[in-house]
């Protein structure tokens, strides 16, 4: 069941608009409800959405994706015990009046920037039973005429941002569902959704970065992978998506696998497509994953970036 987050103003720019009937989208589910536990004890009490990459949460550079990919909706997937996300979504009254009263407008505008990009709801997961299972929930958050919808993963840093725009110009173009491919050394098949592709029949040019999916495995052994092309955390997914979760029964590990209903979808004749991006992603679900997208960010930070150049380039030569 969604709730709006009360805090967010409806008139706000994060109000639903039209971005469906051009086929764009409108809605973003995050998939928020896990335990974090590769990053205890720091995710004991703080969700590792909220940690910031330099001194942004995660979950905010999320919500600035989904926003620069046309939606205006986030519905955020998380458990009771991670209700600390969706504070960070409610407006401060005190901190932003008395941020305001001493002239602090550059922090004033950080403060702000996460409402005026999108308006948050949260869904509920009481239960853990996988990924699947996860973006089932949203289901009620989606309005009846949006028949396409995205799912951005909050652990996987996608750069350089912008790849949905790209899935969003390939569904457009060949329909269904449109998944975000990486390359990656055939040893680390089994830790993904492994995709089976064959070429696009008269794909041009601007196509050179899209195959067909025939078929889709969960995090299969090495020897049994279709290809060295897995999912990252970026799925357009048709709306049928549901009814074949719906259908869909614990798979790897015992949950329920997105992968697995994306592979019925296919059997049922659904087109599926795979952009494959060439570009760089941090995993910041561990914490050498995020270690290294704080140093990546902060690099390229003027305030941070030179004098964390000189100490990194002192310290590696110690
Ligand atoms: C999930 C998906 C997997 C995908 C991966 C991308 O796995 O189940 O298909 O390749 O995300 O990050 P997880 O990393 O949650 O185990």
């Amino acid at each position: 069941m969604a709730t709006t987050n009360s805090s967010v103003p409806s008139g706000s720019p994060g109000g639903v608009t039209d971005g469906v009937s051009t086929g764009g989208i409108r809605t973003v589910v995050v998939p928020a409800a896990g335990l974090g536990t590769r990053f205890l004890p720091a995710t004991k009490t703080v969700p590792k959405e909220l940690l910031p990459v330099v001194d942004t949460p995660g979950i905010e550079l999320i919500a600035k994706e989904a926003s620069e990919a046309g939606a205006s909706r986030l519905a955020v997937v998380t458990s009771p015990r991670k209700q600390g996300i969706m504070a960070f979504f409610d407006r401060d009254e005190l901190l932003e009046d008395t941020l305001e009263a001493r002239g602090k407008t550059e922090q004033l505008n950080k403060v702000r920037a996460v409402n005026e990009m999108i308006t948050a709801v949260s869904v509920n997961q009481d239960r853990p039973l996988g990924l699947g299972h996860a973006i089932g929930c949203a289901e009620d958050s989606l309005d009846d005429d949006e028949d396409a919808f995205a799912v951005l993963l909050p652990d996987d840093l996608v750069l350089p941002f912008g790849v949905m725009n790209e899935m969003i110009r390939v569904r457009q173009r060949y329909g269904g569902t449109v998944l975000c491919g990486f390359e990656v050394p055939e040893d680390e098949v089994s830790n993904y959704g492994v995709f089976e592709i064959t070429d696009v029949e008269g794909a041009d040019n601007a196509d050179s970065q899209v195959r067909r999916v025939t078929g889709m495995v969960e995090k299969p052994d090495v020897a049994d992978a279709p290809s060295n092309i897995v999912a990252t955390g970026r799925y357009l997914l048709d709306r049928s998506i549901f009814d074949a979760l719906r259908k869909t029964t614990p798979g790897k590990g015992g949950e329920i696998q997105v992968t697995d209903a994306i592979a019925r979808l296919i059997d049922e004749g659904h087109p599926v497509h795979v952009y494959v991006h060439r570009g760089n992603r941090h995993d910041l679900g561990n914490p050498g994953g995020f270690i290294r997208a704080c140093v990546d960010f902060a690099l390229d930070d003027p305030s941070y970036g030179p004098s964390l150049e000189r100490w990194l380039a002192h310290r590696l030569e110690k």
